[in-house]
Formats: C-alpha cells, sequence, structure tokens
C-alpha cells in the first residue's frame, strides 16, 4: 500500500481586531468556522482548527491537495476577506489589513496574508506541533529552529539517536534579494549562522532530516513592508514542526521557548521585543502592543486529518499553556520593562537599515531639507 499523503497547511491573516491590534473576535471566528465547515463537507479539506495569534486569525487546515494547492488558498483568501467585510460592518480596527490585493491570482503568496506548509507521507503516528506569534516578524523562528534542529546542546537526539546523527538541512530565503541558499548542519553550521543572525533579512523556510530528506519544518518568510513598500503591520509570523522517532521530540522543539528572546516588532513593528510564550487564553497582546506572543499548537495527524476525539472535534494541545514556561514569560517582561526604559534610543528601536520600510521615513522625509552642509 502507498503511504498516505496529507498536506498541513496553516494560513493567517490579521483581517481586524478588538480594541485596536488586540484580539480577533468571536464573530470572525463564526465566519472562519463556517466557511471550513462548509469546505469539510465538500471534500475541499479533511478537517480544520480556527485560532488566534492576537489580532491574527489563523486557520489550520489538514487535506490532501498539496502544497500551494489554489483551491486551498483561495478557500483561504474567501474567508479572510469576508472576515474583513464582517470585521468593517463592526467597524473592527484596522479591517482588511494584511489583504494587500483586491482579487486572488492562484496563491496567497505574495498578497498579504502569511502561509507555512508540509506535504508528508503520514509515519505510523505523526506528532505536529505548529507556532504562530504575534506582533513580530518572520526571522523570528531562525533562533528556534536552529536550536531544535541544529543546537545538540538543546536537542539531545542530535547526539543521542542514530537517525538524527546525520543532520538537517536548512533552507534560508534572503527576503530582500529574493534567493535561497540551502545549508547542512552540523558542517555548515557557522555559515548558516552568520546568515541566520541577521533575522531582519535572512529566513529559514524548510527543513529537512539529511539522511533521506523527510521534511521536518516549514515556516513563513513574508515581510509584508516589502510587498507593499511601506509598513503594513507586522509580518506575524506561522511555523510547523514534525517531532518524534528520527525527529527532535516535542520536548525538545518547546526547550528554546525556556527562555525569553528577543526579536524584532512589537509597537508599530519598530521595536526590539521580548518574545512570551503563552497559552491561548492569554494570546493577546497588550502593554506597547506586546510583548511579543507565541502560541504552540500540538495534534496528531492521523488517516489524513488532525485526529479527533469521539464527537469528531480535533485533539488539540495547548503546549504553552503551561507553568513550565511562567519563567520565561517572566523574563519576557523584566525585558521588556528594560526596553522600555530606552525609549526610542537603539537597540530598544530597531536600527536605521530595519526601519527603513516604516513610516519613520515620512517623518524624515521632512526635515531633509533642513539638514546644511557642515563647513
Ligand atoms: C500593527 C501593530 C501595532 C500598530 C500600532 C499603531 O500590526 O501591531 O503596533 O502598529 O498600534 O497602529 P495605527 O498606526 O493603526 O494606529
Ligand atoms: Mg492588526
Ligand atoms: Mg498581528
Amino acid at each position: 500500500m502507498l503511504p498516505n499523503k496529507v498536506t498541513i497547511s496553516i494560513i493567517k491573516c490579521d483581517v481586524g481586531s478588538l480594541a485596536g491590534h488586540y484580539i480577533v473576535p468571536k464573530p470572525l471566528f463564526n465566519v472562519a468556522e463556517k466557511n471550513l465547515k462548509k469546505a469539510v463537507e465538500k471534500g475541499v479539506i479533511n478537517n480544520f482548527y480556527i485560532f488566534n495569534a492576537g489580532d491574527d486569525l489563523e486557520l489550520l487546515m489538514v487535506h490532501e491537495k498539496g502544497e500551494q494547492n489554489q483551491e486551498i488558498h483561495k478557500l483561504a483568501w474567501d474567508t479572510f476577506k469576508e472576515c474583513s467585510n464582517k470585521a468593517s460592518q463592526l467597524k473592527l480596527y484596522a479591517a482588511g489589513q494584511d489583504l494587500l490585493k483586491t482579487a486572488f491570482s492562484g496563491n496567497v503568496r505574495g498578497m498579504g496574508p502569511g502561509v507555512a506548509e508540509i506535504e508528508i507521507e503520514e509515519r505510523a503516528s505523526d506528532p505536529i506541533v505548529v507556532f504562530a506569534a504575534d506582533k513580530t516578524s518572520a526571522g523570528s523562528f531562525n533562533y528556534p529552529l536552529f536550536r531544535i534542529f541544529a543546537d545538540p546542546m538543546n536537542t539531545a537526539g542530535l547526539v543521542i539517536d542514530p537517525n538524527m546523527i546525520c543532520g538537517f538541512k536548512f533552507e534560508v530565503i534572503d527576503t530582500k534579494e529574493n534567493k535561497s541558499i540551502i545549508l547542512k548542519c552540523p558542517e555548515e553550521m557557522y555559515e548558516l549562522l552568520a546568515l541566520i543572525g541577521t533575522v531582519g533579512r535572512y529566513v529559514v523556510s524548510r527543513i529537512w532530516r539529511a539522511s533521506d530528506n523527510l521534511i521536518c519544518a516549514a515556516s513563513s518568510v513574508s515581510k509584508l513592508s516589502l510587498i507593499a513598500g511601506k509598513y503594513v503591520g507586522k509580518d506575524d509570523p506561522v511555523m510547523i514542526a514534525r517531532a518524534q522517532h528520527g525527529l527532535p521530540a516535542v520536548g525538545e522543539i518547546l526547550a528554546p521557548f525556556m527562555h525569553s528572546y528577543f526579536v524584532q516588532g512589537w509597537m508599530r513593528g519598530s521595536h526590539w521585543g521580548p518574545i512570551m510564550p503563552v497559552g491561548l487564553k492569554s494570546s493577546k497582546c497588550t502593554v506597547f502592543d506586546g510583548p511579543p506572543r507565541i502560541v504552540a499548537i500540538g495534534f496528531q495527524v492521523a488517516n489524513g486529518q488532525i485526529s479527533c476525539d469521539d464527537e469528531g472535534k480535533p485533539l488539540i494541545a495547548d503546549m504553552f499553556d503551561d507553568p513550565a514556561f511562567a519563567l520565561a514569560r517572566r523574563e519576557a517582561m523584566q525585558n521588556a520593562c528594560t526596553m522600555r526604559n530606552m525609549g526610542e534610543f537603539e537597540p530598544a528601536r530597531l536600527s536605521a537599515e530595519d526601519m527603513e520600510y516604516t513610516t519613520i521615513q515620512k517623518v524624515l522625509g521632512k526635515l531633509g531639507d533642513r539638514f546644511k552642509p557642515l563647513n
């Protein structure tokens, strides 16, 4: 029997939110729920789970149509459109914020919504963790992805499990030049770090196990400001990681989040902010529009769908809803306070290069004529 091929798609969009850029309110969930239910009935997708990362609506869909499938992307696009219409009716804030184009053209890539997808051959048991973050940007997964798939001090399996000792291959996108490169760890670890430490430019997009090219992870790489030419909201990213049995264990995938780390984003997409791992109930940004939050959804893929309970409801593990991440949350708040004490001075504010695509250009533009050459 041929192995079962199944695709996991997480497609997200800021369609408008409640109380500024805070959360996706219930009426928008209802629209998305209705549309995706219909898609299940029509056999377009097998099942789904909808959640929010702060002001971003996250559609997690499992289907058999492969990656970058037009029907799946159109389903997401139409759903986001309908949600943003509802958001406009309710006069929610920034309705349709991430829908940068007016008409769908086959694929949501480059149109505003963020997407991460992997097509897998279902293993005997396939545990998956999907991450979604708010008030941050595409490169914010570089650090944890490196820790998970390349750092033996994080992932014991790289040392202990013979199936992992061969290492992993990383695809890195240069978001400025629109180019990609594949680097293999451990051999090219230093070169990889030399690139992906520049989180505002180089983004890890896919990871494979080196021994057999098994796909292990995918993350969204869109930079909305590069599409629109100006700041249009943060590129709040999503990421999928496959776990266990010759891949990093779920616990190794979560281990980088024992501590907070700094990401680009936060207020007006213009600041370094500490990431805060939270359960779904705390998936909302408040102070200084943050601190940037991240949620992690764990599930099993079974027989072409997210495995379900007896009533057909997807079985979902809210991984960061756990006191084990309380220290990271505390660190995040402590670091948030340290950074905010710096006000609009670097390193609290992003560097000039990373500010290039924000509205600060308008402010600086006005001063241009007033600069006089020094004698
Ligand atoms: C946007 C965001 C916010 C806004 C800020 C100002 O994704 O996260 O930090 O940039 O609230 O928003 P406006 O310009 O809409 O008043
Ligand atoms: Mg928003
Ligand atoms: Mg957002």
